[in-house]
């Protein structure tokens, strides 16, 4: 009982304490970060965005919106006026709460752009937000946000965020639990060390499920494998972990009524521009051959730093906690760097002291000392062509110890 207490909430109204009440289990689960240097420091969002990469000396493209234009990084607020006409039609009943749900209106963009407005028939510019621009056609694509309607348009199969999501988990986890899938609350309550830990992957599991999982299904693979698989890698059912892709879960506590900052309206505490991407462990081609054309999964694979074939729901895997190989107060997860997966998390039962005790990391190293040309296949999809990396011999070495 000794790590409880109540985590500070200053700026939290009180009646909305009454509803969310924290308990800090943090300390229990993620002790290593706790002791360790202060890994606040490193979860803590930067001030300035950094732009995604430097827009070379192209000619203006009036087809696609962007928002590192320098013009454009102007107040958020300016554009999109909070909430849309629409949100409450876009999600309707019970589902609907004040949302940026449409394209800003024509006179976010006129004041600079009055003559892409009136150039050509129709205007490039038009077709941003136009299915069918004409003087008297207003349709449009569905906006961006709610993701769901949005990734099954032509255009949102296509889409690529200009931003990336700042979301502070140290600030959370110890207070968003679930009990009932619909509802996040805060609970005050004593607790076994057993269902401790429960609780807080549970408190994952708010924003975090395994994806198309396998289940009690036979069927491991996500798409049809060729006849003659053998060995060969093919995707399987509950790789990837879902992330939020909207604002469904965190308005429900960031909204005008209960006043917990920041408010809806203040885009830009969360959102950053995207800043510049690792290169992934991930390929086209395989994603392309195995017929895999969800838009939520592909954004994830293509931002697989670490293992792009690592697979959650694996027997052997699933029952780790995932403080096991996440530590989610020192991930900043606006910067990809902070979220790779270190292989020090795979060592423990992947490396050992020498192939014959089994460790698959010492096996594919040794084939590749013996054959400068091998590719590492267990964990990876690209990356096992590459050179060993020094964390990879630094694992084994640790393991021989
Ligand atoms: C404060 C002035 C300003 C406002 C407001 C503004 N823009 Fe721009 N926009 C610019 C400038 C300046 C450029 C750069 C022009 C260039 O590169 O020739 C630009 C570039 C663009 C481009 C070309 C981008 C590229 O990558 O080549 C598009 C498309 C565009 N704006 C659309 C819009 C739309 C749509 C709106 C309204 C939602 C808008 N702009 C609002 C000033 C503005
Ligand atoms: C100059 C007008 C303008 C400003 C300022 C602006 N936006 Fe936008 N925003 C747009 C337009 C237009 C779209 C639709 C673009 C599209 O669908 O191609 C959009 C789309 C978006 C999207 C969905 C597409 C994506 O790239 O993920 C997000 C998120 C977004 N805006 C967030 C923001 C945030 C955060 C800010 C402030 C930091 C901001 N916007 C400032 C005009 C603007
Ligand atoms: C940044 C997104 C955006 C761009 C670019 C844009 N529109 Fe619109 N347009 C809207 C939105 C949003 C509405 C709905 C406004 C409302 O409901 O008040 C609208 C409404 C309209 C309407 C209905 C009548 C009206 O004015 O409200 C017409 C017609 C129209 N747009 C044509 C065009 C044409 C033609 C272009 C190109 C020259 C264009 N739009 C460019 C977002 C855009
Ligand atoms: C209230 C929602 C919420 C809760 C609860 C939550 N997360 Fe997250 N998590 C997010 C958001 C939002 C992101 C950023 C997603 C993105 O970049 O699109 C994220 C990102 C992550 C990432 C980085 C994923 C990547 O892209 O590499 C990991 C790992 C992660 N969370 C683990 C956890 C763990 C472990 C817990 C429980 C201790 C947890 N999260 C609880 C919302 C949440
Ligand atoms: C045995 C190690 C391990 C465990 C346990 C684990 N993860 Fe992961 N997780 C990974 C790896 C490896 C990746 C891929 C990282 C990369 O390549 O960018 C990943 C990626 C993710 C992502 C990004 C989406 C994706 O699937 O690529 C999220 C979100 C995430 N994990 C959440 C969790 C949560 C929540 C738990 C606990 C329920 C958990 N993970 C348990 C190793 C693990
Ligand atoms: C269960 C309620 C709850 C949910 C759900 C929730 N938040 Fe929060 N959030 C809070 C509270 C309470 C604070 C203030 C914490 C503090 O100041 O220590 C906060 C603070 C923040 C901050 C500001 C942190 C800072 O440094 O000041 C950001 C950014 C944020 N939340 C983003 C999100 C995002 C993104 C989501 C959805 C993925 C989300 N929140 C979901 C309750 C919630
Ligand atoms: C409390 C944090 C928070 C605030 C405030 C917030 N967002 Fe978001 N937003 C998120 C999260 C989390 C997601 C889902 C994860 C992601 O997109 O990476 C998201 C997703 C979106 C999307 C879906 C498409 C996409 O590419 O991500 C749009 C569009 C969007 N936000 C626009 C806005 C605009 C405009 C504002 C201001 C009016 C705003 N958001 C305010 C947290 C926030
Ligand atoms: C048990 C799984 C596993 C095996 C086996 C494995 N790796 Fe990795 N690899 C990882 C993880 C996790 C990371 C990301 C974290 C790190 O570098 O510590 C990674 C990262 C990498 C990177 C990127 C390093 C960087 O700095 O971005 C390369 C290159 C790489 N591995 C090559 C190889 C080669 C070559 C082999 C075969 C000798 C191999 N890997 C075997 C799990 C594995
Ligand atoms: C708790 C022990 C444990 C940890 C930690 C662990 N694994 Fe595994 N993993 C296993 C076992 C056991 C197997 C099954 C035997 C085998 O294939 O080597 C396995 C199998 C795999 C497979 C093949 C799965 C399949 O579908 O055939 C991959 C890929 C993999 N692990 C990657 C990783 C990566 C990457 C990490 C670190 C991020 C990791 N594992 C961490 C125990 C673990």
């Amino acid at each position: 009982m000794k790590n409880y207490r109540l985590a500070k909430i200053s700026s939290v109204r009180i009646a909305a304490i009454a509803l969310f009440v924290c308990i800090g289990v943090t300390g229990l689960f993620y002790p290593k970060a706790v002791s360790g240097t202060n890994g606040m420091e490193t979860a803590e969002m930067s001030p300035t965005p950094r732009p995604r990469a430097n827009r070379s000396k192209r000619p203006a493209r009036y087809s696609q919106f962007q928002h590192d234009v320098k013009a454009h990084r102007m107040e958020c607020g300016s554009c999109h006026k909070f909430p849309s006409a629409n949100w409450q039609k876009v999600r309707t009943g019970s589902d609907a709460f004040p949302d940026i749900t449409d394209y800003p209106r024509h006179e976010s963009c006129l004041n600079c752009h009055k003559q892409q407005f009136f150039k050509g028939t129709p205007p490039k510019v038009c077709s941003i937000c136009h299915t069918n621009p004409s003087p008297r056609d207003s349709s449009r694509h569905p906006f961006p946000n709610p993701r769901e309607i949005f990734d099954q348009s032509p255009k949102g199969k296509k889409a690529e965020s200009d931003f990336v999501v700042g979301f502070p988990h140290d600030k959370h986890i110890e207070i968003v639990s679930s009990h009932n899938k619909a509802a996040v609350r805060f609970e005050l309550a004593a607790f076994s060390r057993s269902s401790e830990r429960r609780l807080a992957e549970e408190s994952c599991s708010v924003c975090h499920q395994t994806y198309k999982p396998q289940g009690d299904s036979k069927d491991e693979y996500l798409t049809a494998p060729p006849p003659k698989l053998g060995d060969a890698f093919w995707l399987k059912k509950g790789t990837f972990k879902t992330a939020p892709v909207g604002h469904t879960t965190c308005f429900t506590c960031h909204s005008a009524e209960s006043g917990i900052l920041p408010a809806p309206e203040n885009c830009a505490a969360c959102h950053q521009l995207k800043p510049a991407q690792p290169k992934a462990d991930f390929d086209d081609k395989t994603a392309a051959a195995m017929k895999i054309d969800d838009k939520r999964m592909m954004d994830s694979w293509r931002r697989r730093d670490s293992s792009g074939k690592f697979q959650h729901e694996f027997v052997a895997h699933v029952d780790s906690s995932c403080s096991t190989c996440h530590n989610v107060l020192t991930i900043n997860t606006a910067d990809p760097l902070t979220k790779k997966v270190s292989i020090s998390a795979c060592a423990v039962c992947h490396a050992t002291a020498t192939s014959d005790d089994g460790g698959v990391l010492n096996f594919e190293t040794d084939l590749r000392k013996a054959n400068a040309t091998f590719q590492c296949v267990k964990c990876h999809i690209t990356f096992g062509k590459l050179p060993i990396p020094e964390s990879h011999s630094a694992a084994i070495a640790a393991a021989g110890k």
